[in-house]
């Protein structure tokens, strides 16, 4: 057998190792089993792709490098990220298989292909396709991490005109396209470039804090078209494989996402597509009431039903251990205790039901949304432990707001509300949240993590 025989064996072996891993990916039970099948399956591609390009010489020691250079800084990275900081450097391994594609496009157009006539067309297309998918996604996954890390403001950029600076820029591109693909040129693909890069840069820019988690897995989809245009121009089939199951399986992710948060597919995928500019004008809700770790143990004592609901804060406080002790400690009173998860709260999904079964809270108590939205009204006391745009009713009630028409905890409904957080800042969308004004909440201001401490010691 041909080693170009044992690699196409091996590339299939491989691609049928990721869609193992995809399945085994969908539920938590067989999730590790997935990320393993995943782990082997790219080992089997790699060990393939050596046997059949057989580099040698200096062509060998720059890959030897290149390997063992991102393997070092891949596991670093992997071993020190916080839960928290997950979304940004996934954001940031996107940007890398967009540049990717954007370097394999250029070494396609620089390269003799040793093609003539419709096929070195069919080439061309593949090359200018390719610059422009990698291109967009590289800097609207730049964009993705500098939001996500709060590096730049995750409010959207509101441009004059900016539906039609996206659709015009898609036109240009398709203008450009034919005509590299009749007359190539290196001028040509440099616009092509620049535009792109400027395209995925607005792209994301425009689309605001609260349809983040749908921008991730859409970045997620287009690096894996990038790298299927990457596997055309490679004449690489498990690449081609590869990036299809990426991109498809990310774009299902989006749309799923979509319909959870209320929110238009196209116009999350065309950069907020008809969303207006916020009126800028900031509503005066009142004041908010301040209450005190022995009140809020008070207020427990006497209460037969809370509801927990925890956000992004918690994961920064780390509060999770003394919030399952306090857990603990009042169902050991008879209090019915629930948590509600919202599907977008923190920064990943299934964030908070990671943390509570870090803590070993018990599953049968942790709630998603849909399951306690309509129990909130019989409930004593609504816990809110780091948590804002998640239990934004904005959301709800204020057609003009932002987030307008995305579900959310109402934990409003509820006897009493306590807000755990340090200070009256708005959430990740950036938005003012009039829960904190309602008659019937009282905010609780500190380290997440000190003040559920403060209340066990008074309980
Ligand atoms: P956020 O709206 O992000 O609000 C978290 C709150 O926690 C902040 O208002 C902050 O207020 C408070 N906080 C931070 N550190 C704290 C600490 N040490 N102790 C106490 N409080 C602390 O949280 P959320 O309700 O979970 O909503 C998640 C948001 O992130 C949504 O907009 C969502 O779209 C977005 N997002 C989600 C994902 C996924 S997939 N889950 C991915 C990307 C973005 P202070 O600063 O005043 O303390």
């Amino acid at each position: 057998m041909t080693a170009e025989k044992v690699t196409f064996a091996a590339y299939l072996v491989a691609a049928l190792l990721f869609i193992l891993s995809l399945a085994g990916l969908s539920r938590h039970e067989t999730s590790r089993r997935g990320v393993l099948l995943g782990m082997a399956g790219m080992g089997v591609a790699v060990l393939a792709t050596l046997v059949l390009q057989h580099p040698s010489g200096l062509g060998l020691v720059l890959l030897v490098v290149a390997v063992l250079v991102g393997a070092a800084v891949g596991l670093w990275r992997a071993r020190v990220v916080e839960m928290t900081g997950m979304p940004e450097l996934i954001a940031l391994l996107h940007s890398f298989v967009g540049l990717a594609a954007v370097l394999v496009g250029w070494n396609g157009y620089l390269e003799d292909p040793g093609l003539t006539g419709s096929l070195l067309g069919i080439h061309h297309g593949e090359v200018v396709v390719g610059v422009f998918i990698g291109a967009v996604t590289f800097t609207g996954s730049i964009v993705a991490f500098l939001k996500l890390s709060a590096r730049i403001p995750s409010a959207p950029l509101m441009l004059p005109g900016k539906n039609a600076l996206n659709l015009g820029a898609l036109v240009v591109f398709v203008a450009l396209t034919v005509w590299f693909v009749v007359s190539p040129s290196l001028w040509l693909l440099a616009v092509v470039t620049v535009l792109a890069l400027a395209l995925g840069w607005h792209l994301v820019a425009s689309i605001g804090g609260g349809d983040m988690p749908v921008v991730v897995s859409m970045l997620n989809s287009y690096s894996g078209w990038a790298a299927a245009a990457s596997g055309f121009l490679l004449d690489n089939n498990l690449l081609i494989v590869t990036g299809a199951l990426v991109g498809s399986s990310g774009a299902y992710l989006s749309y799923i996402m979509c319909q959870a948060m209320n929110r238009s597919f196209i116009s999350v995928i065309a950069g907020g597509f008809g969303i207006e500019a916020p009126s800028g004008e900031a509503t005066d809700y009142g004041e908010h009431r301040e209450t005190s770790a022995a009140e809020v143990a008070e207020l427990l004592r006497d209460a037969s039903s809370v509801v927990i609901t925890p956000g992004y804060g918690m994961a920064v406080a780390q509060a999770q251990y003394p919030v399952a002790d306090l857990t603990a400690k009042l169902r050991e009173r008879g209090v019915d205790v629930r948590f509600g998860i919202h599907p977008v709260a923190g920064r990943l999904p299934g964030h908070m039901n990671v943390l509570l079964a870090e803590a070993k809270v018990p599953y049968d108590i942790v709630l998603e949304m849909d399951e306690v939205n309509d129990d909130f009204d019989a409930t004593d006391v609504v816990l809110v432990i780091g948590a804002n745009d998640t239990v934004n009713p904005a959301a709800a009630e204020d057609p003009a707001s932002p987030i307008a028409g995305m579900p959310v905890l109402e934990v409003w409904h509820a006897k009493n509300v306590v807000v755990f957080k340090r200070s009256m800042a708005s959430g990740y969308a950036g938005v003012q949240n009039p829960l904190f004004f309602r008659d019937n909440s009282a905010m609780l201001f500190g380290d997440a993590k000190d003040r559920v401490e403060d209340i066990l010691r008074a309980l």
